[in-house]
């Protein structure tokens, strides 16, 4: 990837057609070094939310070890990359096939499940391994969550206990409890609720467990969703954690996906038509812009005008993206200089997670150009500086 100072260094000189990722491994590695730091436990990158290599080059440079993986193709990418990486399948249902791979191909040894026939499956493609991590999901509340996982995964109740107990019998290593609080979650009580909600269960089925992973969901910045500093989101896992009914030695782990990657990327996008307020840009809801698409989150946005500057005045748009399909269209508003048209670009910031990695080829779509940027995202979650005492976590709108 080509290097600039800034996304508006690349735009000048590559005047792109196509939208291009400005992506900024210095924050990736900001982010991963404030949670090695402040986290009592390990943290296990959520792939899916950006598998880029960049992404995951830089969190192994900062020290992360540990990789919650969905898929085989995610398998495939960190064993690929890190031989000694340490890879959690976290999908709580997974092909037998896959179970298999991941096993036997690819030297996973941390399975999800929330159900006994799952259990079943990883026990019969595992072959009797006396080596396998069970983490049982359970299903907790995603009430404070912007985008909710709640419906299709989690255990609750007496089946959890049954779960519990089933799995406990199961294996000879560690046997563990997962949950999601929903991603984007702005209320670290969330975190609270579900721990004490595992504490219950745990007492109910009456096993011993070695592992207390604590998901992801953690929060970052977007217009309308400023979230508390993340240093009160770890205090409240950590107090609720040292006082829950598991074994001295329990590990506590984490799964973060957007925090650590969301602040990193910003898409740029050119206008190809105005008409009224609604620009037409060439990128969307099958390229890099799902959420703000199908799911209507706002995004900041900054004019890129190589030769001139915009209007001081500002409005209020909505964009169209590239294909014939009219849900292909972002509602916003996104507010942008009023005299915005034809052939400017647009940087839309905080698009590293769960941006790149939702694109298709939808229509002939799809093509991007990816570049390095040394500037400043649009806001932070964490310490600018990498050498800077980490401190409680900042909310640094840039
Ligand atoms: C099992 C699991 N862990 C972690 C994550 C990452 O969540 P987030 O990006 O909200 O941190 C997800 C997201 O879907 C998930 O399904």
């Amino acid at each position: 990837m080509d290097h600039f100072n800034s996304a508006h260094d690349a735009v000048v000189k590559l005047r792109p057609d196509v939208p291009l990722a400005v992506n900024r491994p210095h924050r990736v590695r900001a982010a991963a070094r404030w949670f090695l730091d402040e986290f009592e436990g390990d943290i296990l990158y959520a792939v899916k939310a950006n598998p880029s290599r960049w992404v995951l080059e830089a969190l192994w440079q900062e020290g992360v070890r540990h990789f919650d993986v969905a898929s085989v193709a995610e398998c495939a990418l960190v064993r690929g990359l890190f031989p000694t990486a340490t890879l959690a399948f976290m999908h709580p249902v997974k092909s037998r096939a896959a179970i298999r791979q991941a096993y036997f191909d690819y030297g996973c040894r941390t399975f999800a499940l929330d159900s006994l026939e799952e259990l079943q499956k990883i026990l019969d493609e595992t072959q009797g391994a006396d080596d396998l991590t069970l983490i049982v999901r359970l299903g907790v509340s995603n009430a404070d969550a912007n985008l909710k996982l709640e419906a299709k995964f989690g255990v609750a109740g007496d089946e959890a206990v049954t779960l519990l107990r089933r799995a406990r019998a199961a294996t000879q290593e560690d046997l563990g409890v997962s949950f999601h609080v929903g991603s984007q979650c702005m209320n670290p009580n969330a975190w609270r609720a579900a721990l004490q909600q595992a504490s219950r269960l745990i007492v109910q089925a009456g096993v011993t467990v070695d592992v207390v992973d604590v998901g992801g969901g953690f929060p970052s910045i977007y217009p309308g969703m400023t979230p508390p500093p993340m240093q009160h989101f770890l205090d409240e896992i950590h107090r609720v954690f040292d006082a829950m009914p598991v074994t001295m030695n329990c590990r506590l782990w984490a799964e973060p996906g957007r925090a650590l990657v969301a602040e990193a990327t910003s898409i740029v996008v050119k206008v190809d038509l105005r008409k009224g307020d609604a620009l037409y840009i060439n990128d969307g809801a099958y390229g890099n812009l799902f959420d703000a698409t199908h799911v209507h989150w706002q995004y900041p946005v900054a004019l890129i005008r190589p030769d001139r500057t915009g209007s001081a005045k500002l409005a209020d748009f909505r964009f169209y993206g590239p294909t014939c399909d009219s849900l292909d269209a972002a509602k916003g508003p996104f507010v942008l200089p009023s005299d915005i048209d034809e052939g400017d670009w647009i940087e839309i910031g905080m698009l590293g997670a769960y941006g790149v990695a939702m694109a298709t080829q939808f229509n002939g779509y799809g093509e991007r150009i990816d570049v390095v940027a040394e500037d400043a995202p649009h806001a932070s979650m964490f310490p600018k500086n990498l050498d800077q005492d980490a401190g409680p976590a900042c909310l640094a709108q840039a």
